[in-house]
């Protein structure tokens, strides 16, 4: 598919878009710095602004489509440019550029008759990891039928764009995938990020212990451009399990005493479920932490 990746340069963008070149995808990344990876053609644009939007969507993925003539429209887009945490810069920035940006990406790509479009949301929009105290979530595990309910700028930010994703759909009828997406976690983290986790599972409270594994993420956009026909879609992409060797029965204990269980858990099992991409789209985890932490 002729693929137009917006925030390809950054964390989880340079493992994505690698991934979706090495599956064969043509991809143009759009971003404010370049990613210089090979066959991806980088252009830079702002995503706050929508003629920029509309322009590059209607644009050629590379030079040697000049020959083509006019450009076609691409295939799909996938949008993970965003201010990416709470903090970063001011509130009100990342709210803006988080909303006016997915706004105006989702308008144009409507618009210009995409018909594929994911969106990076966050595992934030259920309320508990950028929260102000010691919050609980409503139920376990995290579900995508679950009421979001984040309170600080940049879940807030997310919700809404789930919003505009979902209105967009409706209008267009297009196939229009949110992904809830966990802690990314690129190879060379494992060394650092999870040794301290054994004796301190407590570390990860906030993000219900769960992650996700840069090229396992790359496996879930190509799984989703892969699967047309849903509509509106929210999915959790996290791996199949906890990030720290404690099992659930110790954790909910220790740190969910008062959550109730919607359904068992397995001993490991990611209490940021990751059910619906195994069941719906067909995500097979290949890069477990355990195979990378002694
Ligand atoms: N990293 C995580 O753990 C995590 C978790 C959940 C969701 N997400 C979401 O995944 C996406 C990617 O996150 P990341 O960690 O790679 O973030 P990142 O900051 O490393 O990458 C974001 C990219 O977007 C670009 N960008 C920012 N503002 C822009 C603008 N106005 N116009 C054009 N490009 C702009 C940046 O230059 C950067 O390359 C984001 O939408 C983020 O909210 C990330």
């Amino acid at each position: 598919m002729r693929v137009l990746f917006t925030g390809g340069s950054g964390k989880a963008g340079k493992h994505v878009v690698a991934y979706l070149a090495a599956a064969g995808h043509r991809v143009v990344n759009v971003d404010r710095v370049p990613l210089n990876h090979p066959g991806v053609h980088d252009v830079l644009a702002d995503i706050t602004d929508a003629g920029q939007m509309f322009s590059v969507m209607s644009g050629h993925a590379g030079y040697d489509e000049l020959d083509q003539g006019a450009a076609k429209p691409f295939d799909a887009v996938v949008h993970f440019a965003a201010i990416p945490r709470l903090m970063m810069c001011a509130d009100t920035e990342t709210y803006r550029v988080n909303v006016v940006g997915t706004y105006n990406v989702i308008e144009a790509a409507v618009k210009l008759g995409i018909r594929k479009i994911l969106i990076a949301s966050s595992e934030t929009t259920y309320g508990v990891c950028f929260s102000e105290g010691v919050v609980d979530p409503k139920v376990l595990p995290l579900e995508e039928d679950y009421d979001i309910d984040p309170m600080d700028s940049y879940g807030m930010s997310k919700k809404v764009n789930e919003v505009t994703a979902r209105s967009f759909q409706r209008r267009s009828g297009f196939d229009i995938y949110a992904l809830r997406i966990g802690n990314v976690i690129e190879p060379h983290e494992y060394a650092t990020v999870f040794p301290p986790l054994k004796d301190d599972p407590g570390l990860r409270r906030r993000i219900t212990f769960s992650y996700i594994d840069a090229r396992d993420l790359g496996q879930i956009v190509d799984l989703c451009l892969k699967k047309d026909g849903l509509g509106y879609q929210v999915f959790n992409a996290v791996n199949d399990t906890n990030s720290v060797p404690q099992e659930n029965a110790e954790l909910l204990k220790r740190f969910f005493p008062n959550v109730p269980l919607s359904r068992e858990v397995g001993p490991n099992e990611s209490l940021l479920s990751n059910r619906k991409i195994r069941e719906v789209l067909g995500f097979k985890e290949q890069h477990n932490w355990r195979q990378y932490v002694m």
